[in-house]
């Protein structure tokens, strides 16, 4: 009996199309789009990575977030599920399924480095509340950041808190509370990244910090940069690893794929536009590196927040908001492993959310280690100089540069090749003429072609083959 209830539960759906958007906003935007865009646009020399980046999130990503809606929509259950029943109605191989179970896997390796990077948000609440930023130095916000990331036992305790608010809320069921929460956090946030990017426009540096992100300069931007570009629109747009499709299953029927999908992407885009605008004219202003790494934020704002009148306020509220959005990122994040569990395993969804809840917090310690401790030195795949700090980045690397772009190809493959197009056709149910094709044409060509072509070349595969040939 409980079992059948649970399954009801599981494929309700969303009260509306705007209830989608707002839940897919909220996956979309989070730590992503404010801590990593900034920093990794730093290291990567700028312009030409955003413009990179801009290209991969249109050619891309909408039409794979396209795919990822319309397979959950279509087969109303969760990723693992879903490909396995999409597949067998196409008459392809059981082995899709592997494509879901590595999604799931993807999203449980990234919420535990994100849960402990939502960590130093929330630590970062309490300094701002406790006025610790008025008029702190460049280098006292320096030693401050330091301090937390190097103490292992705070680090714990905050990833613990962290980890503990998303399972609760994804033990009640992802609807629900979650639309409330979104349609005042998505205008709130939005609102106080005008204010950083206005507080940013009286530094005297916002042209630098302008023309530092829209100047294309592609000296500066290597193989791996190009790899992280591509990485991050998966990454920022919670693409590649199920998270978008489930919350697609819960869409209603007549709610139009494209317009939704094209939505949420413009949104997160700003979002993170904005991020950097707001950011790096503070980064000039007090001479700090761009290139500083995932620092970056958690070095620049404070200083920012101690500066402006009213500081405490802006610089709180700002904390609190970047804490919910990647809270309710977090939550996409184990959503498709718990709802399997649910359909399959016979649990319900307060035990499934406990359960992989306490497997992401364990492995969260070793990111957590990462930064102190356990800090090793590696050089990975093509990457120009040798990262230290160890397992964060390898996760990082291996989740975001390799796993979510190598789902997002088969997503593509899977929604343009092999279901038929008489079921594609029908389940995007796009009437505007020219734009089926157009959605075709990228998921078939474009979206698989790129994605493998940025792998290979990673792999330093076009050096090896050139060296074959004598070139
Ligand atoms: N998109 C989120 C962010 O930018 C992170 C995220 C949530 C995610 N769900 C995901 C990333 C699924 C990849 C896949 O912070």
């Amino acid at each position: 009996m409980s079992v059948k209830i649970n399954k009801k539960y599981i494929h309700g759906q969303w009260s509306s199309r705007w209830a989608f958007i707002l839940a897919a906003t909220g996956s979309a935007v989070g730590l992503g789009n404010i801590w990593k865009f900034p920093y990794i646009t730093g290291e990567n020399g700028g312009g030409a990575f955003v413009l990179v980046y801009l290209f991969c999130i249109a050619a891309i990503g909408v039409p794979i977030m396209m795919a990822e809606v319309m397979l959950g929509r279509a087969a109303r259950q969760s990723p693992i599920n879903a490909l396995t029943t999409l597949a067998k109605q196409a008459g392809a191989s059981k082995l899709w399924r592997l494509l879901g179970w590595m999604g799931v896997t993807a999203g449980f390796l990234i919420l535990s480095y994100y849960s402990v990077i939502a960590g130093w948000t929330l630590a970062y609440v309490f300094r701002s509340a406790s006025g610790a930023f008025s008029l702190v130095t460049a280098d006292g916000v320096r030693s401050m950041f330091t301090g937390l990331v190097s103490d292992p036992e705070r680090l714990l305790a905050w990833h613990t808190i962290f980890m503990v608010m998303t399972v609760v809320i994804i033990a009640r069921g992802v609807r629900g509370g979650l639309e409330q929460a979104v349609r005042v956090l998505m205008p709130a946030l939005f609102v106080l990244l005008l204010v950083l990017v206005g507080y940013a426009m009286n530094t005297d540096y916002f042209m630098a910090g302008v023309r530092f992100m829209f100047t294309p300069d592609f000296s500066a931007l290597s193989a791996a940069g190009v790899l992280t570009a591509l990485g991050h629109a998966f990454f920022t747009l919670s693409l590649g690893m199920g998270a978008i499709m489930i919350y697609g299953s819960y869409l209603p029927k007549d709610a139009s794929i494209a317009v939704t999908s094209v939505t949420i992407c413009l949104a997160d885009t700003m979002v993170a536009l904005l991020a950097g605008l707001a950011i790096f004219p503070i980064v000039f202003a007090n001479g700090l590196e761009p290139g500083a790494g995932p620092s970056l934020i958690f070095q620049t704002l404070p200083l920012a927040f101690g500066q402006m009148p009213g500081g405490i306020f802006f610089g709180t509220l700002f904390f609190v908001l970047l804490l919910l959005a990647a809270w309710t990122s977090a939550i996409s994040l184990l959503e498709p492993a718990v709802a399997w569990m649910v359909e399959n395993h016979n649990v319900d969804r307060i035990m499934a959310a406990s359960f992989l809840g306490l497997l992401t917090w364990l492995l969260g310690i070793v990111t957590i280690m990462s930064f102190s401790d356990w800090a090793f030195s590696f050089n990975f795949l093509g990457s120009d100089e040798p990262k230290t700090s160890g397992m964060f980045d390898v996760l990082d690397i291996l989740t975001a540069n390799i796993m979510l772009p190598v789902g997002g190809m088969l997503i593509a493959i899977f929604a343009g090749r092999v279901m038929s197009e008489k079921m594609t056709k029908q389940e995007l149910g796009i009437r505007a003429p020219g734009a089926y094709a157009l959605w075709a044409f990228l998921i078939r060509y474009v979206s698989p072609v790129l994605v493998l072509i940025v792998l290979l070349g990673l792999f330093g595969f076009f050096g090896f083959v050139a060296k074959l040939f004598g070139i």
